[in-house]
């Protein structure tokens, strides 16, 4: 898809409305991962340097409709100043006097944050009129949060019919790496998708097995596809209900030539707790009170010698319970082979979504990756293969 971005405007001395993706992870008031806020800098001191006067809008949780204090975005403000290391202002409201009031006594080079755009129900409902009021505070609009992509809501969607509009480097990156992954990728292709529940990733399933060459399966997830195989998973977690719909991709894998792989051996253990004794087993020996928390060393070495086939890589979902050790150890090895072999220039690979990204900065591989996206639902709507509306609307 064609976009405009930064290098098809000027910008000195114009009020940019840029929508971020401020929703941070906060923990007892503190916000726990700066990653986002961190991603975003590069595009607000572009903007900012080239003389703009630099309007920060976002949502930040959930917060429906009405004011809610402990989601107000006055603390990411904070944040964002202490990143950029200058003077960010904040306007209580994303609309109305109090932002226009601070937007009119910006000086270009100026950053400001706007409320919480969740605090208005219009937002969520992409009401034309709330997008006009948020389009009446600038001249043009950026957006750089391709992780809200997929809503279709005013401050991602509507307003972008409002002001001329272009994607932010953030924006940028994102779509460019995602295109060299799913769009026009080099082939062969694999994909990682693992995780706790088919139920989550149907769509991306579907979607995957007609694009790539070949698809790893693990987590939770690939148990679901173990019992349909009517093998002994244990006390595993699965959905039962899933069996047909597990056997309906594997056959659906099988027509379109892509090669579907599960684990041959796994880590299990009584319960998911730290220090548990564990056992490595083949699968088809998985004790009847155990549970499979990790792929095991062979499945890891397999995946890793077919990946040297491969060219490009997308990844999304740890491959077993990772927060709690060992079940790391299976998601930690693939991370620093997936890391090496791109250093190595031999794999292209991209990854994304929440959980994953914890699981590769656990593994200390976060930068090492072709790139690694911070977008949770965002990411694996883009896998199942689906126009995200935010995206959409920025088609030049
Ligand atoms: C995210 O954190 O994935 C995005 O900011 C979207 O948040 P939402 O799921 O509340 O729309």
């Amino acid at each position: 898809m064609a976009f405009k971005t930064l290098d098809d405007v000027a910008v000195a001395g114009k009020r940019v409305l840029l929508r971020a993706d401020l929703n941070v992870p906060m923990h007892d008031g503190q916000i726990s991962d700066l990653t986002r806020i961190e991603r975003l800098t590069p595009t607000i001191r572009e903007l900012s340097g080239k003389g703009a006067k630099v309007v920060v809008c976002s949502h930040f949780g959930r917060p429906k409709g009405k004011p809610v204090p402990a989601m107000s975005l006055a603390p990411v403000a904070r944040a964002l100043g202490l990143a950029l290391e200058r003077d960010v202002g904040f306007a209580p409201d994303c609309i109305g006097p109090a932002a226009a009031d601070a937007i009119a006594r910006m000086r270009p080079g100026d950053v400001l944050v706007l409320e919480n755009t969740r605090f208005h129900p219009e937002e969520e409902s992409n009401d034309p009129g709330f997008s006009a009021r948020l389009g009446a505070l600038a001249d043009l609009y950026v957006n750089d949060a391709f992780s809200t992509a997929h809503r279709a809501h005013a401050s991602t969607e509507g307003v972008a019919h409002v002001l001329p509009a272009y994607a932010g480097r953030l924006m940028q990156a994102e779509l460019e790496a995602l295109e060299s992954a799913l769009g026009a990728p080099i082939r062969p292709v694999a994909a990682v998708v693992a995780g706790a529940k088919i139920s989550s990733k149907l769509g991306l399933l579907g979607n995957l097995v007609g694009r790539v060459e070949l698809l790893v399966i693990g987590g939770a997830m690939a148990n679901t596809f173990l019992a349909a195989q009517g093998r002994g998973i244990g006390r595993s977690l699965e959905e039962p209900d899933l069996h047909a719909t597990a056997r309906g991709i594997l056959e659906q894998a099988a027509a379109a030539g892509c090669s579907l792989l599960l684990p041959d051996d796994a880590v299990v253990a009584p319960a998911l707790q730290p220090g548990v004794p564990t056992q490595t087993v083949p699968i088809g020996a998985v004790p009847a009170d155990a549970m499979i928390l990790d792929i095991g060393p062979a499945t890891v070495a397999t995946i890793i010698a077919r990946l040297r086939d491969m060219r490009t890589l997308v990844w999304n979902g740890p491959l077993g319970a990772f927060e709690t050790a060992p079940f790391d150890a299976g998601t930690t090895a693939l991370a620093r082979a997936v890391a090496a072999a791109t250093e190595a220039g031999a794999l292209r690979s991209i990854a994304g979504g929440g959980d994953t990204v914890s699981a590769l900065r656990h593994a200390g591989v976060l930068e090492r990756l072709s790139y690694v996206s911070t977008a949770g639902g965002a990411f694996l709507e883009w896998m199942e293969g689906k126009s995200l509306p935010g995206v959409a609307a920025l088609a030049a």
